[in-house]
């Protein structure tokens, strides 16, 4: 099998403004260029969860959706307006979507109370972490085994001063999900890359960095807001180098570049049970 990539685009906020909409396309037309075989997008496709908003995105993003090659997942902002995000998974919580050297489990993390823009903060429940575990068990081997959802997973830093405050009240917006560790758990051995947004500032860590199969979890940040999306390169289940950044170009034309942040951050491991593990910094 010949060497594959996997980008990762996510928060595309189709609809935020047209800046951002043409942001979005040259993306698509970056990726194009750079012959990316799959796309994963995780959620806040949409700004307001309109369909008119979806169906830009369906427009923009044709060349890989009418071939296959994009595996979606709704954010909380899809559960907005029109509810848009809510074809995405058909109805479903968890879903498998295999690709050529790839086995992605799509996990639905957002919940009715997502239609509220500012109740943004994400649900697994138990089933779902089961779901989730029962699917990454009847992966194959030599294949890369990746899970895609919204909401992330470890906590991370605040971004604004809204969710500053949000935190110093108890509130959950800006936490991680509750049941994040107990699905790291739960694929512990058996998956190589956990992919999420909603955070729009970028982030990557490792955990069980010693063991035979660590886990690396990104956060893609605002594809659009960035400019440029994570490139993963793979091959028979092996994940070839660390990913590169894919950057975008008004005019049209794209470049990779090495990804500037330190090595992948090492980060505590997750018991079974402990669902707050301390702040990342
Ligand atoms: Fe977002
Ligand atoms: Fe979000």
């Amino acid at each position: 099998m010949r060497p594959q990539t996997l980008a990762h685009v996510s928060d595309l906020h189709f609809g935020l403004s047209e800046e951002n909409d043409l942001a979005a396309e040259a993306l698509c037309r970056g990726l194009l260029l750079a012959r990316v075989d799959h796309v994963a997008v995780t959620g806040d496709i949409t700004h307001r969860g309109r369909r008119d908003e979806m169906t830009a995105f369906q427009r923009a993003f044709a060349p890989f959706i009418e071939t296959h090659r994009l595996t979606a997942v709704p954010g909380n902002h899809d559960r907005m307006g029109d509810n848009a995000g809510v074809h995405l998974m058909e109805g479903r919580s968890v879903d498998v979507s295999v690709a050529e050297g790839l086995f992605l489990v799509q996990v639905d993390s957002t919940a009715p109370h997502n239609r509220s823009a500012i109740a943004a903060h994400g649900v697994l429940t138990p089933w779902v972490v089961e779901e989730v575990e029962r699917a990454v068990r009847h992966a194959p081997e030599d294949t890369i085994v990746a899970v895609l959802l919204h909401h992330h997973v470890l906590p991370l830093p605040e971004e604004s001063w809204a969710e500053r405050v949000s935190s110093l009240f108890g509130w959950p917006y800006a936490a991680e999900l509750e049941s994040g560790s107990a699905l790291l758990q739960s694929i512990r051995g058996r998956c190589d890359l956990v992919l999420h947004g909603h955070r729009h500032v970028p982030r990557a860590s490792r955990i069980w960095a010693r063991e035979d199969r660590p886990l690396d979890i990104y956060n893609a940040g605002s594809s659009t807001e960035l400019g440029r999306v994570r490139v993963f390169s793979h091959q028979s289940g092996t994940l070839l180098r660390r990913p590169q950044w894919l950057m975008a170009f008004e005019n049209g034309a794209a470049a990779m570049a090495e990804e500037e942040a330190a090595p992948l951050r090492r980060r505590p491991v997750p018991r079974t049970g402990d669902v707050r593990l301390r702040a990342a910094g």
